[in-house]
């Protein structure tokens, strides 16, 4: 009895050490398990003598009992101090001040697009659209540009494997939308296009848009009107002067490149071309050139945006920096 009794006092100091429930359990294992240390003097009852296993029995019993009462302290002890260390570790501190909520903003492309449709749209122009993996047919014969003709070299065109190019203009979609739709037709066509083309001020993908207006009638007048009349709104300036400079686009006959001038830089900038459809085109739109005349132009979305928003280089317009982008918060 007296070698259980030192057993126990050694059980209890060691248990006092133990930190972690697995450890614990392991630990009883040791004394109360089917080999265990205390476990072993129950085995050891049947060698003594009958009339002192009761005795002997009820004492072993007494240091198993107390064992397993200090295991369970023990146990309770260790689950709370795990409870509280979890309780703590998931403390949350309500009176923290908040992360705060970040505002989006719109990219100045889209809040000059977002624009040029309202203004077009109070003209009376609707927005079409074409594919930007366009065939060589509508980018380039549709638009009277015959295959080996020069005007392919004026832009440097990235081809598909199947002979298909990304398109390199808006302008197809002049053609696709007409093959669909009898005049009168007064469409703006906004995209992304592409040239293999990159500097400070070329990227190989940026944005177009196209003007249709074909009807009985339409003349250059109208052209120049419309073009000066968008411009003074874009720039919500009534002061700024368009000029239109005699060029060659093989869809437009006339053709003229379009300028304008701003008082604030007293620079005259080129933004875009413009002309008469062809005949030859509006064959290919399969409207009657006799009955039917319109004017298109096209012009860049992005040198636009740049020159309304004061951003000098178009790269800053592609690069998705979030500092450059918030300072378009709430346009
Ligand atoms: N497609 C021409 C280009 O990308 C721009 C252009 C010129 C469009 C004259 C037109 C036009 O509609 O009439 O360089």
């Amino acid at each position: 009895m007296e070698q259980l009794q030192s057993i126990l006092t050694t059980a209890l100091t060691e248990m006092a050490e133990i930190g972690s429930l697995p450890e614990l359990e392991q630990f009883k294992a040791r004394y109360v398990g089917k080999q265990g240390a205390i476990t072993g003097y129950m085995q050891k009852l049947k060698d003594i003598a009958p009339e002192l296993r009761k005795e002997f029995g009820a004492q072993i019993n007494a240091i198993k009992q107390e064992f397993e009462g200090a295991l369970q302290r023990h146990r309770s002890a260790i689950e709370e101090q795990e409870l509280r260390a979890k309780l703590a570790s998931e403390a949350i501190d309500v009176t923290l001040p908040g992360r705060g909520t970040q505002q989006g903003s719109l990219h100045p492309v889209n809040l000059a697009l977002k624009r040029l449709i309202e203004i077009f749209a109070a003209l009376g122009f609707g927005v079409a659209d074409g594919p930007e993996i366009e065939c060589d047919y509508y980018n380039f014969k549709a638009l009277n540009i015959p295959e080996n003709h020069p005007a392919r070299t004026m832009q440097d065109t990235f081809y598909t494997a199947a002979g298909n190019v990304l398109r390199t203009h808006t302008s197809p979609i002049q053609v696709r939308y007409a093959e669909n739709n009898q005049p009168p037709i007064r469409i703006i066509a906004p995209g992304r296009v592409y040239r293999v083309d990159m500097d400070a001020t070329h990227s190989p993908m940026f944005h177009q848009m196209e003007l249709l207006w074909i009807d009985k009638g339409i003349s250059f007048a109208n052209l120049k009107a419309v073009i000066s009349d968008f411009m003074r709104q874009f720039f919500e300036d009534d002061s700024i002067q368009v000029r239109f400079r005699a060029s060659f686009f093989p869809f437009t006959e006339p053709s003229a490149e379009v300028d304008i001038f701003f008082a604030k830089t007293g620079k005259w900038l080129e933004v875009g071309g413009c002309g008469m459809v062809h005949p030859n085109v509006l064959n290919y739109m399969k409207i009657d050139s006799n009955e039917y005349s319109g004017f298109a132009f096209g012009f860049g979305i992005d040198r636009l945006a740049m020159l309304k928003y004061g951003v000098t280089d178009l790269r800053l317009m592609f690069d998705n920096d979030v500092d450059f982008l918030r300072q378009f918060r709430g346009i």
